[in-house]
């Protein structure tokens, strides 16, 4: 099950976080000669196992012809829809390249090197942000600037699926831990994960990652906005969208102030 993910990583338990693997807000130490560097892309999809949410996004990429994920990572969700059969236009965009270069594996999908605020006319039937990457949507002006972007990118009609956690649940009290990974080249990653601050809904974390092997460790400092029901309805109305459906956990079932997850089905207004 996958439920939470972590910036470019995630816990291999079934409790993580998600972030982003951001290159830009990284931090890399060396300590001494390099051979390779520390690529947590490389142990992305290790970290991050097929999951539930995975299924939830899948059966709605399934169902529409144009569709845009943004925070696409290492494009596991449209890799699998296209394995699957989708036959329509599939955009991946991600503002990290070492996880866009694993998602380049596939070149019968479009990619690009952005941010969601970056995202314009490609009137999408539906646009996703999985993998809690909504949340990486930190401040006020990035927030509103990323939905007026993915607003502009639908079609009339279209829609925007996505999920954040619950602050309700403070899911980042759980979060500092230390765990390995091992890749099927014998390669280990050792993950540290810290939560540095928790201040006005963002909470900053600290992620060392290092193997072994190599002579250095890379550090990546994340931010994550944890917005509220109410707070999440005055910014999707703000841009324009109506929220469809809304649920607290993969299941479908209710957001209630114990559910995990407040899952987002919003659509822009059918043209007429
Ligand atoms: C936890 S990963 C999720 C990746 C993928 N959606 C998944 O479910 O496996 C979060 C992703 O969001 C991306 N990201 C960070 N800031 C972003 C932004 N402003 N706009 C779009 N994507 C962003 C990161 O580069 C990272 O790949």
């Amino acid at each position: 099950m996958r439920s939470p993910d972590f910036a470019a990583s995630m816990p291999p338990t079934p409790s993580a976080i998600a972030s982003s693997s951001c290159s830009h807000c990284s931090d890399v130490r060396r300590t001494a000669t390099k051979v390779r560097s520390v690529n947590p892309a490389q142990f992305y999809n290790l970290l991050n196992p097929w999951g539930h949410s995975d299924d939830f996004y899948l059966d709605l990429v399934m169902h529409a012809e144009t569709v845009v994920d943004i925070g696409c990572g290492t494009g596991t969700l449209l890799h699998r829809a296209r394995e699957t059969g989708h036959r329509g236009r599939l955009i991946g965009i991600d503002p990290d390249d070492d996880m866009l270069a694993m998602a380049r594996r596939r070149d019968d999908i479009e990619w690009q090197t952005a941010t969601a605020s970056d995202v314009r006319g490609v009137a999408a039937d539906l646009v996703t942000m999985t993998g809690h990457a909504f949340q990486t949507l930190a401040s006020d002006d990035d927030l509103t600037s990323s939905l007026r972007a993915i607003v502009g990118s639908m079609a009339a009609g279209g829609r925007f699926a996505f999920e954040t956690r619950n602050p309700m649940v403070q899911p980042w009290t759980r979060w500092d831990e230390e765990f390995t990974v091992s890749d099927d080249r014998g390669d280990t990653l050792t993950v540290t994960r810290q939560v540095v601050s928790v201040q006005d809904q963002i909470v900053t974390f600290d992620e060392t990652f290092s193997i072994p092997t190599l002579s250095e460790q890379k550090v990546v400092r994340s931010s994550l906005r944890f917005l509220t029901v109410d707070n999440l309805s005055t910014a999707l109305r703000s841009a324009g969208l109506v929220i469809e459906e809304q649920f607290g956990n993969w299941d479908r079932s209710p957001v209630t102030p114990e559910s995990p997850e407040i899952i987002t089905i919003a659509s822009t207004p059918t043209a007429g």
